[in-house]
């Protein structure tokens, strides 16, 4: 039986698509993920495409787990409210993290090093995250423990090369927005990629560049 929780006060996010609210779940703390409707879509299309990121989402967050990425425990779906009651995990995110300057460089670069061996398992392991900006990483155990990867309802099962290097190249563009210590973090994300993906990291780095190319004379 599933139990229906309730939520708690104001939503904690909203986004473009869902939004998450603070439920407990049988004592633990939980956040309720919920797809909104989108109007602009047609009635039946809108119910497909967000009971397939549902699904999608809840499947990838199990199977990163398995490979040893961390992410929130997946506590219920609920396919029919497009609805989620995911693990709250605690820590900011990697985006607060490196704007925050309070944080000491050797802790910024640790935390992009061991994001960049968790994103390598995670491609390693054949899942493309599909969305990966630093806002969706989190740092339950600080800047020096493993990261925990968010929101993966863009991601691929058995991604081509295509899809790992879109996900490299956006972290790539995401790093250089947003530190002025840039070149060493982009140098420790990829020391770490290429740890947690000893076999593929050249491939992929290699589209990455390719796509950068093709983004900036497009
Ligand atoms: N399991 C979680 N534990 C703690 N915070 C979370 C969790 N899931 C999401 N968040 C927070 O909510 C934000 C939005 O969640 P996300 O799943 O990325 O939804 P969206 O699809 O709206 O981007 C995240 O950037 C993060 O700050
Ligand atoms: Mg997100």
């Amino acid at each position: 039986m599933s139990a229906e929780p309730s939520p708690q006060g104001p939503p904690v996010s909203r986004g473009a698509e869902a939004s998450l609210r603070k439920v407990d779940w049988w004592g633990f703390p939980a956040l309720l993920k919920e797809r909104d409707q989108k109007a602009y879509r047609p009635k039946a299309l809108d119910e497909r495409v967000r009971r397939e990121r549902t699904r999608n989402e809840v499947r990838l967050l199990v199977d990163a787990r398995r490979l040893g990425v961390r992410t929130p425990i997946v506590y219920d779906v609920d396919l029919a409210k497009y609805r989620i009651t995911l693990e709250e995990l605690p820590g900011p995110t990697l985006r607060q993290v490196l704007e925050d300057p309070n944080v000491p460089p050797e802790d910024e670069v640790a935390a992009v090093r061991s994001f960049g061996r968790a994103l390598g398992l995670l491609h390693a392991g054949s899942i493309a995250h599909g969305d990966l900006t630093s806002s969706n990483v989190l740092l339950p155990d600080g800047p020096h423990g493993a990261p925990a990867f968010l929101d993966l309802s863009m991601g691929t099962r058995s991604p081509g090369l295509e899809e790992l290097g879109i996900d490299l190249h956006l972290v790539e563009e995401d790093l250089k927005a947003l530190s002025g210590r840039s070149e060493a973090l982009v140098r420790a994300f990829h020391e770490g990629y290429a740890e947690g993906n000893p076999h593929g990291a050249r491939d992929v780095r290699a589209r990455a560049k390719l796509i950068r190319g093709r983004v900036r004379y497009a």
